[in-house]
């Protein structure tokens, strides 16, 4: 029995070698826009470490046809559209708009929800051409008074995906990364694709975000180094324990009134062990400015003013650093 099952496994790993072989030399025969094509049918079958055999002879993935990872990412975003309402906000979800701080100015009626991480700056340059989003309201009907609406995502976008692991962070081989609210799941697939962490873990409050997240992994076959854990964070003091970098996009203000958002920021610095290296959207000190938790930010944080991430060119030939400051509302502490 057990040879049997050896035998299978070795036929099968043959197959797979002379697949690639067709595979490459078929890919060889397209144009740019038809590899791409033909990539994206074919990369929810593919696994990370199998995408990197489709390398030129520099060891590096062919990058003017494949865009490695952004392209994985982008067929993982075309998957999420086809599964989520267009503002990406479930009915199953309870928005509590901020009442004090800095997007206390959030009135529905002139939010507008366009998830960055599913819209980059062009999809929303086209959907505003097509007249599909709006970028002004009228402050009194008919008039030339106008006002611009306020855009507020949800996620991170790939590009500060890129940025957070590929430049602001050091080299996370055999790591925990943990993203506290995990969402649609960009960090997950984000940390998946950049960075070689052991482990990648999201503790995700909403049910529907959790399943979502699940099908993505199971589909893309993330499932190795990917846990989803469906909890509120305070319940999961030994994930934060065990993390060695956590992920804080604007968790909970959207999501949490403000004496629970106290209570959870007071539970975080509690339970947070030394040398944890925290990424925050916005920066820390912005967040608790308006929150009255009596939380000495210089006592718990160390901010990491220089980038850790090697300013060598990665694998990807992306560009690494925040030239235009695009990402200037992202920082990076140590726990102390
Ligand atoms: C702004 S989104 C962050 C998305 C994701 N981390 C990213 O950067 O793309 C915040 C998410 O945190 C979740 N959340 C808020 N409070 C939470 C809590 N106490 N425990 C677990 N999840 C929470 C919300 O349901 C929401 O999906």
């Amino acid at each position: 029995m057990e040879v049997k099952k050896c035998k299978m496994y070795d036929d099968s790993s043959i197959a797979s070698d002379e697949a690639k072989i067709h595979i490459k030399k078929l890919l060889q025969h397209l144009n740019k826009k038809d590899w791409q094509d033909t990539l994206l049918f074919m990369l929810p079958q593919l696994s990370f470490n199998e995408l990197n055999a489709v390398t030129n002879s520099n060891g590096r993935i062919c990058s003017d046809v494949i865009k490695g990872p952004i392209t994985i990412l982008n067929s993982i975003v075309k998957d999420i559209k086809e599964r989520v309402p267009f503002n990406a906000i479930f009915p199953s979800e309870r928005l509590n708009l901020p009442t004090s701080g800095e997007n206390s100015d959030c009135d529905p009626n002139i939010t507008i929800h366009v998830d960055e991480f599913l819209y980059n700056d062009n999809d929303i340059e086209e959907l505003l051409n097509a007249g599909k989003l709006q970028q002004y309201y009228c402050k009194n009907c008919g008039s030339k008074n106008i006002k611009s609406l306020i855009y507020i995502s949800h996620s991170l976008s790939q590009d500060a995906l890129h940025y957070i692991f590929n430049h602001l962070l050091p080299i996370l081989k055999d790591k925990t990364i943990l993203d506290i609210g995990s969402r649609l799941g960009a960090v997950l697939y984000g940390a998946y694709m950049y960075t070689d962490a052991k482990k990648i873990i999201g503790v995700e409050m909403n049910k529907d975000f959790c399943e979502l997240q699940s099908k993505i992994v199971h589909k893309y076959n993330m499932q190795d180094r990917i846990d989803i854990l469906h909890k509120r964070i305070e319940d999961a003091p030994d994930t934060i324990k065990s993390a060695d970098v956590i992920v804080l996009n604007n968790v909970f203000e959207f999501y949490l009134s403000e004496v629970e958002q106290i209570q959870v920021w007071q539970f975080l610095r509690t339970t947070m062990t030394k040398g944890t290296i925290v990424v925050t959207k916005p920066y820390i000190e912005e967040t608790l400015k308006h929150l009255n938790t009596v939380i000495k930010i210089n006592e718990w944080l160390r901010r990491i003013k220089e980038p850790q991430g090697s300013p060598a060119p990665n694998l990807f030939c992306m560009p690494l650093a925040d030239e235009q400051g695009k990402y200037s509302d992202i920082a990076s502490y140590e726990v102390l």
